[in-house]
């Protein structure tokens, strides 16, 4: 290892709104809502907060002290921060899932990203103007059927953009994005908040009161409360949202300095998170379709618990009701919102990849950057042609390996490397007093909790992987497997020779 991996964070504020951004995406304007709605309402939220407080905040600990741990010593992306916390040779091809699923990720969230980005400039060009709703769904099941060269585009623009931005580095690069990102996500963020909540039956068309969808949002309904569908997507919100189980909150916080607080930085970062999903997310989209459309026809609408017709279907059109300059300034600031989540979260998705090629082969932070670049434009291209090779990758990396890695770490964590010295990592240099219960959480409760979430999804799995399969899903798993093994094998020529490719 001759050159060092020499990147920082610039700032403790720029650190903290990198790690924010990282978490929040598009999960928390899209997938929250829809999922809340699907899952009880007011009901989801208890197995949501009993999931934050037993599995997020506890993983977030331990990841970021995993990181900064393995910060020390050089290393910035799991493989070999699992490496450092013992030596056994599995452990780091387990960390190999610490890159494979950001960068399986990265393939179709970019893709998704790069709709936001088409979505605001047909906004501001009126183009949604005078359609029907039909009409706008039309359009939407024309971009995705890519009837036209204009999503390549846009999708390949992104790409780009997401490249260019990662190869100048953290602090000129991640975390200006972040330092203006986030700023604007939660301006526009609060502005169509209070817009949703204080739109009135009457007013632009509107049929009802839009906290008629807040209400209904956060109404009860407690029969679902015993289920364990909801409990497993509470969990796998919780995961998603946080971003956790992924290697790239390790990424972010093994630039933190030995010494520097994580402690304060992850609960900032994390409630940060849990502010812009549960007030900002759910003040949106709901109740502005609510008070269009009223609750049956939304609830019938979040069925397949995304929100993406609702975003960029229904808003798009109900948007167009209110006059030209609203809409134009309404269609900017909702898809400029879900733009700026959108790429703080793909950077993140794109750092561990970085980081490992730039720790163990000497790669230069552009090489790096670009290789990822082309390596999710690959990736992509079954996503963006196929729906069914987009919910395979989707479900692989987005349900399945996540929840595998989280728990290697949290055994590894708490168990191999041992709590004691566990403990220590995570309070070291704290500026808050981290309560002593969380020791006891991460080593017994979280371990358990994941276990159950695992087993829980075993038929499911099985249901997957038995089921006859068609030529795009069988691509997709092709691709992923030969993802994974080939960072295996990278792994491994690290591990014997370091510094060669
Ligand atoms: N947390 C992000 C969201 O809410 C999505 C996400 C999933 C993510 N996996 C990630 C972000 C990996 C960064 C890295 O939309």
């Amino acid at each position: 290892m001759a050159i060092k991996n020499q990147e920082a964070w610039g700032s403790r504020i720029g650190l903290v709104l990198a790690m924010a951004g990282n978490a929040v995406g598009l999960g928390n304007f899209l997938r929250f809502p829809a999922q809340a709605i699907q899952n009880g309402g007011g009901a989801f939220i208890i197995p949501y907060l009993v999931c934050f407080v037993l599995m997020g905040i506890p993983l977030l600990y331990v990841e970021w002290a995993m990181g900064r741990y393995g910060g020390k010593s050089g290393q910035h992306s799991a493989p070999f921060m699992f490496d450092a916390l013992d030596k056994r040779f599995f452990w780091k091809y387990l960390g190999v899932l610490g890159i494979f699923t950001n960068l399986a990720i990265a393939a179709y969230y970019c893709y998704l990203e790069s709709w936001t980005m088409s979505w605001a400039y047909h906004s501001v060009a009126g183009h949604f103007m005078g359609k029907t709703q039909a009409e706008v769904s039309a359009f939407f099941s024309s971009y995705i059927g890519l009837t036209t060269v204009e999503p390549v585009v846009f999708w390949i623009l992104c790409v780009l953009l997401n490249t260019w931005v990662l190869s100048r580095g953290l602090k000129g690069g991640v975390e200006l994005a972040a330092k203006i990102g986030m700023p604007l996500l939660l301006i526009f963020g609060v502005i169509l908040a209070v817009r949703g909540v204080t739109l009135t039956a009457g007013e632009h068309g509107a049929v009802y009161n839009g906290v008629l969808g807040l209400s209904y949002l956060w109404e009860p309904d407690f029969s679902s409360i015993w289920d364990p569908v909801v409990w497993r997507n509470a969990a796998g919100q919780i995961f998603f949202t946080l971003s956790l189980g992924m290697g790239c909150v390790h990424c972010y916080a093994s630039y933190v300095k030995s010494g520097d607080d994580i402690a304060l930085n992850a609960m900032s970062a994390g409630w940060m998170n849990e502010f812009v999903e549960v007030v900002l997310g759910s003040a949106i989209i709901i109740p502005i379709a609510v008070g269009y459309l009223g609750v049956d026809k939304v609830i019938e609408m979040t069925k397949g618990g995304s929100g993406f017709g609702i975003g960029f279907v229904t808003l798009p059109f109900l948007f167009a009701q209110w006059g030209a300059l609203l809409s134009a300034l309404a269609g900017f600031m909702w898809f400029g919102l879900l733009f700026f989540a959108g790429i703080t979260s793909s950077l993140a998705m794109g750092t561990p990849c970085m980081a490992f090629m730039e720790d163990n082969f000497n790669w230069d932070r552009r090489k790096a950057a670009w290789t990822v670049g082309a390596a999710v434009l690959l990736l992509g291209i079954p996503c963006v042609l196929s729906q069914e090779a987009f919910n395979e990758f989707d479900y692989w990396v987005g349900t399945v390996s996540l929840v595998v890695f989280a728990l290697a770490e949290v055994i590894l964590f708490a168990w191999i490397f041992g709590m004691e010295k566990g403990w220590k990592e995570i309070t070291d240099g704290a500026d808050i007093t981290v309560p002593i219960v969380f020791k006891h959480i991460i080593k017994y409760v979280t371990p358990v909790f994941l276990l159950v979430v695992f087993f829980g999804s075993a038929p499911e799995m099985w249901a997957v992987l038995t089921k006859k399969i068609t030529p795009y899903v069988a691509v997709a798993r092709i691709l992923l497997a030969g993802l994974f093994v080939g960072i295996a094998r990278l792994v491994y020529i690290a591990h014997r020779k370091p510094g060669a490719l």
